[in-house]
């Protein structure tokens, strides 16, 4: 987590860095920091909490310091205090990191550290690295001096650059770092390992950051470090070397897309904004992945996808790493793969896998899913699939594929082959947008599959396809139509403790994705649950000041649902159906109903998901919290 920037040039500093963590504030906000170097010194300046913190400090100082770094930080070691917000510096403050991931051996440095007489101020893990930073610069000059006194022939002084290189094969662990040191006031360092590092480039200044949002509105030219790389920005211009330090040849690329969208845009939250976009990014899916001319009769498939056929032709079995809300998009992927294309598939979440992993089997397709494409738990579980793999044919190596809506991160570097689910930049933390994209990712593949193996009717695909084909205007029909509505019901649940969220079959991870959006802006507890599974124990929770969403959709367990929602009702629960507006049962049986469109059941998590979000939004505004940033949330988890 954390964001992390830089920028070297001829402007202040300051302005440009804090515009650029405001853009990283997704990633982190318990406290914030910058370091610039002015007439050879460090001025470092942190604020516990929000950004605004660090900024009112900040007018206070008027620098014109054209160099600089700054942080905004989700603790992992050491509370969300000032003493711990970074920069971090070394004891003579000569010299300032600013760091995103985690040091894992940083106890056994710090106390490495301690007994050369480093004192240390914050409980962080960054602390070590401008102190080993500071040994390596001592130890240099020490043994300069002793040559000196036998006479010997001077030594050649390492360079900034090379300490840090030094300092960086120290290091153990997931991080993204950049240092300045005030006796080297035209340069930044930067190193990457396993966690995100992008350098932009401008006219005469360059830039660095975590994320690229932070860089778009100075250029679009820009250049991901991989891992194992350092990089060295000058006034001048960049130059990267590998860990081992070999001089590497790089060239930059450009952004596809613009500033506009990491704007509000009218909107009070990005969420709020990002629920409105999912019209436009379904209907950039069905661009992107579905052949428009096709027609049913077609013998070809309507779908590419842009993968090799060999990726999937004799595949028997299907592995789907996730985390969170993606992996919530996986287990309706499960169920469109196992219906549609009767591939058994597993989904597993990212976190637990690398630590009980399957057996792995001949013909396994392993799919990573992850919009951000920087989940450590995700990257790190596809990383031992890959060690797993080392060693048998090449065909079974490739045989991995990464669904992320950013192509430009870590994931789409590592894996053989990627879908881009096209969603555009999302910042809210509470991921929406990136949800309904992903699952289009799995309609896709699922159908493609299907096609392939031959385990769909020509007519039945169409009719999927017609139904994919409406949905843009039927999700902007219901936004159109219903907000309002959801907005006023939401007013009656600010003050709620608990939530039930039930949904069967297809729509089951729907409830578990409306539980989790309602938990993570609004804190209200809440739990999603399989609707016939209530009944084996937690229908004991329920009481008149519990209410129960339930998603009943026309289909194979529309009749079981609303059974399901009667039971609760019969307990006093107060409830609300997600459902088409049909006729008298529904009308009898809930005591709110969230009308959502009438479209096929297997597409209709698309449209379910939708007033789930809504209300998730409006509880949460309502109770006048933050809902881009939630507490102890970051958008993207880059620790384990
Ligand atoms: O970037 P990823 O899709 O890998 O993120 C996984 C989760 O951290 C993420 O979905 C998280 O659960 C969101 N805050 C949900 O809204």
């Amino acid at each position: 987590m954390c964001g992390i920037v830089g920028y070297i040039g001829t402007q202040a500093a300051s302005e440009i860095l804090l515009a650029g963590l405001e853009k990283l504030e997704y990633r982190g906000y318990d406290s914030a920091g910058l370091a610039t170097i002015s007439e050879g010194q460090i001025t470092c300046v942190r604020a516990k909490g929000k950004l605004h913190n660090l900024r009112e400090k900040l007018a206070e100082i008027d620098s014109p310091a054209p160099i600089g770094i700054g942080h905004t930080r989700w603790a992992t070691h050491g509370k969300p205090e000032e003493y711990n917000a970074h920069p971090h510096l070394d004891n003579s403050g000569r010299i300032a990191v600013v760091q995103n991931g985690i040091v894992e051996n940083y106890r056994d440095l710090r106390k490495e550290l301690k007994a050369k007489g480093h004192k240390f101020v914050s409980d962080t893990d960054t602390e070590v690295i401008p102190h080993l930073i500071a040994e390596f610069f001592a130890e240099v000059k020490k043994e300069k001096e002793e040559e000196k006194e036998k006479k010997a022939e001077k030594i050649a002084d390492l360079s900034f650059l090379e300490v840090v290189s030094q300092v960086v094969n120290r290091l153990e662990g997931a991080f993204a770092i950049a240092v300045i040191c005030a006796d080297f006031p035209d340069e930044i360092i930067v190193a990457r390992q396993q966690a995100p590092l992008v350098i932009g480039f401008g006219a005469g200044e360059f830039f660095c950051a975590s994320d690229t949002p932070a860089l778009v509105s100075h250029t679009r030219t820009v250049l991901s470090l991989e891992n194992g790389e350092l990089a060295r920005l000058t006034p001048m211009g960049v130059e990267v070397y590998s860990f081992t330090g070999e001089r590497l040849k790089k060239s930059p690329r450009i952004l596809g897309w613009s500033p506009v969208l990491v704007e509000k845009q009218g909107f009070k939250h990005f969420m709020h904004k990002e629920i409105y976009e999912q019209p436009a990014v379904v209907r950039a899916c069905l661009e992107a992945y579905l052949d428009s001319e096709w027609q049913p009769g077609n013998p070809h498939s309507p779908i590419n996808l842009n993968l090799p056929k060999e990726l999937c032709a004799d595949v028997e079995q299907i592995s789907i790493l996730a985390c969170g809300t993606s992996w919530h998009a996986s287990l309706i992927g499960k169920y469109l793969l196992e219906q549609l294309a009767n591939i058994p598939t597993a989904v597993q979440y990212a976190s637990e896998y690398r630590y009980a992993p399957a057996p792995l089997t001949a013909n396994n397709l392993t799919i990573g899913v992850t919009q951000s494409g920087e989940t450590a738990d995700t990257l790190a579980a596809l990383g031992m699939e890959q060690q797993r793999r080392a060693g048998f044919t090449d065909k079974f190596r490739a045989r991995m594929l990464g669904i992320t809506n950013r192509t430009e991160s870590s994931i789409a570097h590592m894996m053989p082959h990627v879908i881009n689910t096209h969603a555009g930049i999302e910042i809210g933390v509470a991921a929406t947008k990136t949800f309904v994209t992903q699952l289009m990712a799995f309609y896709f593949l699922a159908l493609d599959l299907a096609h392939q193996r031959q385990t769909i009717s020509t007519e039945r695909l169409a009719e999927i396809i017609t139904g994919l084909r409406q949905l843009p205007a039927e999700i902007e029909k219901f936004l159109e139509i219903q907000e309002q509505y959801v907005e006023e019901l939401s007013h009656q649940f600010t003050d709620t403790q608990d939530f039930i969220f039930l949904g069967r079959g297809i729509n089951f991870p729907i409830a578990l994705e409306g539980a989790l959006k309602l938990k993570e802006i609004s804190y209200i507890h809440a739990e999603g649950y399989p609707a016939g599974e209530m009944k084996h124990g937690p229908i004991a929770l329920l009481d008149a000041k519990v209410p129960v969403v339930a998603i009943a959709m026309p289909g194979s367990v529309y009749e079981k649902v609303l059974s399901n929602a009667q039971e609760a009702k019969a307990r006093d629960a107060r409830l609300i159906g997600v459902t088409p507006k049909q006729g008298v049962a529904e009308a009898e049986i809930f005591d709110h109903v969230l009308p959502v469109p009438l479209v096929d059941e297997l597409l209709s998590p698309i449209v379910t998901v939708i007033p789930l979000q809504l209300l998730a939004y409006h509880i949460a505004a309502r109770r006048g919290l933050d809902v881009d940033q939630p507490r102890n949330l970051a958008k993207s988890v880059t620790v384990e």
